[in-house]
Parts: C-alpha cells; sequence; structure tokens
C-alpha cells in the first residue's frame, strides 16, 4: 500500500500523523473512517497558492459531496474556500457549521422548490441553473424575499472525457446543464439575464470525475471561452463567472497515475489567462471546484478481520467487520483499492487475499486480489483513500450501523462523526 504524506510505521504498525491504529481502535470502535487534518490542510493551501492569477479572481469551492459534515465545513472555511452544495441537506450543515453562506453555490439538475426557497431564505447567494424551468422558480423567490442572486448556467461543453461512464457528465446525452451545441441555449441565456431579480455572471462546467488527462480540462476551458465569447458577440451580454468544476484525478492504487496538483494548477492557469488574453471577456473571476483531489487521500479506513476462508475453487477471502454500507465503490464502479495489514506493515507479502465485507451480497467486495502477509482473526486492516465518496454514500444496507469518523493530527486524535448507535436505526420507524 502506498503510504501518504502523515502515513508512518513504528514497530511494523502503522500510524497515521504518529496516531498508530491500535490507539485508534481502542479509544473508538471498528470499523472507522480516519482522517488526516494535516493532509486535508496542506492540500487546501496547494489550490490556494497554486490556481491564483494577477488577471483575475480565483476561487476554490469545496465540492463538498465528497464528504461532508460539520467539521469538514469549518475547516475549509477557516481556510477561506467556499462549498459547492448540491441540496438542502448539504447547505442546512453548511449553516449549522455557521458557514458564510454568501460563499456557497448551489448545483443540481433538479433542485426542488423547498431546497431553492431554504436556499434564498438562508442567504445563499450564488445558484447554477441547469435547466429552462429553474430560472423563473429562483426569480420568484428572489423577489419574494426581495434579493437580488447571482446566477451561472451549466453548460455540458460535450467533452467526453476518459474516465467511468457512471462519472462522465459532459457527454452529449449526459443529464446535466444546457449542450452548447443546442441553439436553444441563447434564448434560454436571454431570459435567464432579464430576470428582474436575477444577476446573470456566467457559465458552468463539469466534464467528469476522477480524470488523468489534462488536455481534457484544458480542451474544456477553451470550448468555455469561445462559447462565452459567442455569447458576448450574439447577445451583448457580458460573461464575469467562469465556474470550471473539479474532476482532478487521484491515487487510489498503482493504475492510477495523477499528475501533480501544484504543477497541474500552475498549467491550468496559464491555459485559462491564454485564452481570457485571446478572447477578452470582461471576466471578474474563474472558480474551481475540486471534491475528490481535495479530501480523497487524507482518509482511510479501519477495519478487524474476523475469518478467512478458501473456497473450494482456492479463492481466499478475509472478511472484515465493514464492507459495501461503507464503500460502495467497488459495487458501484469496480472501483480499485489498496490496503495493509496496519499491525503487520512490513511482514512479507505472500498470500493472495480478496477483501470482503459482511453484507449479505456477493459484490460486496473491497479489493479483489491483493498480496498481503498471512491474515488472522483480530489484525487490523487499513484501506487508504477512502476519503471521497465513502462516509457520504454510505448506507445502512442489513441495518448496519454507520461508521465514526475521526480526525487525526499530530499524535492527537478527536470524534468528528459519531458512529451510530442501534437506536439510531429504529429513531425513524414507527
Ligand atoms: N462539481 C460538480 C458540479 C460535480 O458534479 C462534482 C462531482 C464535482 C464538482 C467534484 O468532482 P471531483 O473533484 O470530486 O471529481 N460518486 C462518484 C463521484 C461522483 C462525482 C459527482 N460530481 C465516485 O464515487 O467516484
Amino acid at each position: 500500500m502506498k503510504l501518504f504524506n502523515g502515513m508512518t510505521v513504528k514497530n511494523n504498525e502503522l500510524h497515521v500523523s504518529d496516531v498508530s491504529v491500535t490507539e485508534l481502535k481502542k479509544n473508538y470502535r471498528s470499523p472507522l473512517y480516519v482522517y488526516d487534518e494535516n493532509f486535508i490542510e496542506n492540500t487546501c493551501e496547494i489550490f490556494l497558492k497554486n490556481f491564483s492569477s494577477s488577471k483575475f479572481n480565483t476561487k476554490i469551492l469545496y465540492a463538498s459531496k465528497a464528504f461532508s459534515c460539520l467539521e469538514i465545513y469549518r475547516i475549509v472555511s477557516k481556510l477561506g474556500l467556499g462549498l459547492d452544495v448540491v441540496s438542502i441537506g448539504e447547505i442546512f450543515t453548511a449553516k449549522n457549521a455557521s458557514f458564510d453562506m454568501s460563499k456557497l453555490y448551489f448545483h443540481g439538475n433538479n433542485k426542488t422548490y423547498r431546497e431553492l426557497e431554504f436556499a434564498v431564505e438562508n442567504g445563499v447567494e450564488n445558484i447554477i441553473i441547469d435547466n429552462d424551468y429553474e430560472h423563473e422558480i429562483i426569480n420568484d423567490l428572489a423577489k419574494k424575499y426581495n434579493k437580488k442572486i447571482d446566477v451561472l448556467l451549466r453548460i455540458n461543453t460535450g467533452i467526453d472525457a476518459h474516465t467511468h461512464e457512471y462519472i462522465k457528465t459532459a457527454k452529449d446525452d449526459s443529464k446535466f446543464g444546457y449542450s452548447i451545441y443546442d441553439d436553444k441555449i441563447y434564448s434560454l441565456i436571454r431570459d435567464i439575464a432579464n430576470q428582474s431579480n436575477l444577476n446573470f455572471k456566467g457559465f458552468h462546467s463539469h466534464i467528469g470525475s476522477q480524470i488523468f488527462e489534462k488536455n481534457s480540462f484544458f480542451d474544456a476551458v477553451k470550448t468555455v471561452f469561445e462559447f462565452s465569447k459567442s455569447v458576448e458577440d450574439k447577445l451583448n451580454i457580458f460573461i464575469s463567472v467562469l465556474n470550471l468544476g473539479g474532476g482532478f484525478g487521484v491515487y487510489y492504487s498503482k493504475e492510477d497515475n495523477p499528475f501533480s496538483l501544484a504543477e497541474f494548477l500552475q498549467e491550468y492557469i496559464l491555459v485559462i489567462e491564454e485564452q481570457q488574453e485571446i478572447f477578452g471577456l470582461k471576466l471578474e473571476s474563474v472558480i474551481i471546484e475540486p471534491g475528490r483531489s481535495l479530501i480523497c487521500n487524507a482518509g482511510s479506513t479501519l477495519y478487524t478481520v474476523g475469518g478467512t476462508k478458501k473456497t473450494y475453487s482456492g479463492k481466499e477471502y478475509i472478511f472484515v467487520d465493514g464492507g459495501m454500507g461503507d464503500n460502495p465503490r467497488y459495487a458501484l464502479y469496480k472501483a480499485k483499492y489498496e490496503c495493509c495489514l496496519a499491525n503487520k506493515v512490513n511482514d512479507k507479502c505472500g498470500n493472495l487475499y480478496t477483501v470482503a465485507g459482511k453484507y449479505c451480497e456477493s459484490g460486496d467486495i473491497l479489493i479483489n486480489e491483493i498480496k498481503l502477509p498471512k491474515a488472522e482473526k483480530d489484525d487490523l486492516l487499513l484501506v487508504s483513500s477512502t476519503g471521497a465518496y465513502n462516509y457520504s454514500m454510505a448506507s445502512n444496507y442489513n441495518r448496519i450501523t454507520k461508521l465514526p469518523v475521526v480526525f487525526v493530527k499530530n499524535g492527537k486524535h478527536r470524534l468528528v462523526v459519531k458512529g451510530e448507535s442501534l437506536e439510531d436505526l429504529i429513531k425513524n420507524d414507527i
């Protein structure tokens, strides 16, 4: 398993930010999500430092669908980031974390009236319009609350980035956004710009997630600028904000070859500046929305080994005390992860195992085939890079309780989300 910054091995045991896995299990419970707070802060700094320009303002929004809870909102808020939110639940969480609501950007392809009203009522000032019915509702709400709302239109650039089918978002048949190749988009923009309580600011584009090809991002930038210019020319409407989304790929396993974030961000800025030079938009700010790349490698999941089993066909399983309920990504995308036996890190990896969970489903696999030391009952098994889209996509399948979340920093640990109790499981049952 790749050891990320902050992971060390002492006495054959894995430590995260100087806290040993045994200590974590002893103080909390197993399974458990563990986040390295220094890692999160350093990654935020990389974004803030490298995505900046003297030609326009830049903003970093944390795409909080990757991992949302009060404490992560407090941390990114303190560091000066904004938030990409996609539901009333994420807005509610941000409000309760005392986030500056004017720094929230509300996305989604089917925001309900209740969600939009909650957003406007609670001071969300930036809404991304996905389709042709939303702008009238938002305008009516803005009037009702006597506000002016800044809006962006989500556009689909048709850029087919190389990633899993389920997480591509800019294909021609995507459910997200409005295609720039559909001529009706110009009348939609005019309609939005004519709404009295809306400030039409520009466009939002997000081409997909877990993308490794820099050129996909650069091509998207070029397309967005060219389209923006065509809008300025055709409609005499100025584009002052461009939100280019997230999607930067990260390392999960040896198959992934991510670019250096700092280098990429610097190149990205240069490409944007170059396009600005060519097209001369009345640009005020350029926004990006990293989710996975900001949080994924900061998080791991700690499990305890139960049994092992060698099947009739010879496949050897390690069973752990969690599985698809806390990490559905193998079941959904055949996502690949790495792990280690965290109390035997330096032992020889001589056994080929498949790590399976405890859920009633054959697809409840965490890692299909990985070489590890011989596993025994009560060994601790840590799966790395589970910081994004694990906790946030967890379920209670089989009525198994959701895991606690612990943050560690320089030898200290603290609970930031309690694990669910059995009572929690029935609290809404009547
Ligand atoms: N902005 C928008 C509008 C998005 O839809 C997303 C992700 C992001 C930003 C952040 O993308 P990121 O930087 O995290 O790649 N559940 C899937 C990922 C779904 C991504 C959805 N949108 C998974 O587990 O891989």
